[in-house]
């Protein structure tokens, strides 16, 4: 009988994968450690997508994707697979990662078979019940249902303990999207996608554009279109980047405003590498991504947040990032405003890392071993 550790990494959306990638890597190399990874498969081809650029392999596959989903068949769906999964495995710890639905229906089936639960990226609030919608309910309930929290921010430890997460579960981790982008984004990179590399990153102003929030569908989303419309008729060497989300109710509206403009280029999801050195050479990024608010600043790009809300306050506060909103005209004035007046560029425009030093799944596992008695506490992420 093995005397190690038995972890059990499950995600199955885009942006889980790509932030657990550097988890599951340094739970790989720890010889203490059996590493096991369960996809939901919440998402299909955005989640290979990730799996393939970093060549990462997958023990299971609960495939629960259908398209035009709701919550309540991907939490059903998670809950079924993983039960069986669970009971066959019995890991020592499952480990979910944010905000998603596979992540609180994998915290509840981690609970339902009595299986502890490990939250990586916890702690993260907007205080609003309904937005971002389900996901702050998410978190709340994961944090409920998880023995250990790994919490970016000093600010996010804060939040657990105001509502009264046992601290001794709560390690003060960093945030793993930094430690992703050590891995992609690299001088002289050649995109894989043949388009970006026939931009002229001199000669125009690149605006990188992605929405695809439950949340701004409809109304909210179609106001963002307009806005990024007008943009590009208002400044002459504006070009946009928008590679659309695969959900068809994004496409719609996206492909329905902005499909046949000269300088809008509605493309494909694009390879993470391509993503990150894509982001690391524009002009500014647009967004309602969670992820991209963490990804941009570290880049020293200035982020326009197309939410009402954010859970994420840390590069608000550091000037890299301003919420936008949903109206036209907000996010259209905010845009000219980096685009025609330069200081206000370059007061937006420096690297801030607020979210991580690139460390973050090394103190995970780390956390992981002390919490198991094999190990000392590791030292928290300082800002
Ligand atoms: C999900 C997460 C959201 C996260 C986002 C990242 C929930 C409730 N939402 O939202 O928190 O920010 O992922 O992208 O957990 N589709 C495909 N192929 C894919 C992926 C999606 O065709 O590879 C289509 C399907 O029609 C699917 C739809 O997109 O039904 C929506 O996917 P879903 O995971 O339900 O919602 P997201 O908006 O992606
Ligand atoms: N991303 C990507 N290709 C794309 C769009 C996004 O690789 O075409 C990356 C992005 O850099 C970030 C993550 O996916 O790391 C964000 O995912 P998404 O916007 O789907 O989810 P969110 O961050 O809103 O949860």
């Amino acid at each position: 009988m093995s005397n190690k550790i038995k972890v059990m990494s499950l995600f199955g959306t885009r942006p889980e994968a790509i932030k657990m990638v550097p988890v599951v890597r340094a739970l790989e190399g720890c010889s203490e450690i059996e590493s096991v990874v369960c996809l939901s498969g919440q998402h299909r081809e955005m989640l290979l997508q990730v799996l393939e650029a970093f060549d990462l392999k997958a023990d299971f596959n609960l495939d629960i994707m259908k398209p035009r989903q709701t919550i309540t068949t991907i939490t059903s769906g998670v809950l079924e697979g993983l039960s069986e999964v669970l009971e066959r495995e019995r890991p020592d710890l499952l480990l979910v990662h944010g905000d998603t639905t596979t992540a609180f229906a994998g915290a509840l089936g981690g609970f339902y078979s009595q299986v502890a639960v490990g939250h990586v990226e916890a702690g993260l609030r907007t205080f609003d019940k309904y937005s971002p919608y389900p996901e702050e309910m998410n978190r709340c309930l994961i944090s409920r249902l998880g023995d250990l929290h790994f919490a970016p921010t000093k600010a996010n430890r804060q939040n657990l303990l105001k509502e009264a997460i046992a601290e001794s579960g709560i390690f003060v981790t960093g945030n793993t999207v930094i430690d992703a982008l050590k891995l992609t984004v690299q001088k002289n990179y050649q995109f894989q996608n043949a388009f970006l590399n026939t931009l002229d990153f001199e000669q125009n102003r690149v605006v990188l554009v992605t929405a695809h929030r439950r949340e701004n569908l409809g109304e909210p989303l179609k106001n963002i279109c307009t806005a990024i419309k007008r943009m590009v008729e208002e400044n002459e060497d504006v070009r946009v980047v928008y590679p659309v989300h695969l959900n068809p109710a994004v496409r719609e509206v996206a492909e329905g405003v902005l499909g046949g403009m000269d300088r809008v280029h509605l493309i494909e999801p694009l390879d993470v590498f391509d993503m990150h050195n894509l982001m690391d050479r524009c002009f500014m990024v647009m967004t309602d991504s969670g992820g991209l608010q963490e990804e941009a600043p570290a880049l020293g790009k200035p982020v326009l947040v197309l939410r009402t809300e954010t859970e994420r306050p840390e590069a608000v506060e550091y000037g890299t990032v301003k919420m936008a909103g949903v109206e036209t005209e907000r996010i259209l004035s905010l845009a000219n405003e980096l685009l025609r007046d330069a200081a206000a560029y370059e007061k937006m425009a420096h690297a801030a890392n607020p979210y991580g030093d690139g460390n973050a799944a090394e103190r995970i596992v780390d956390a992981i071993l002390y919490h198991f008695g094999k190990g000392n506490k590791p030292d928290e992420f300082v800002i």
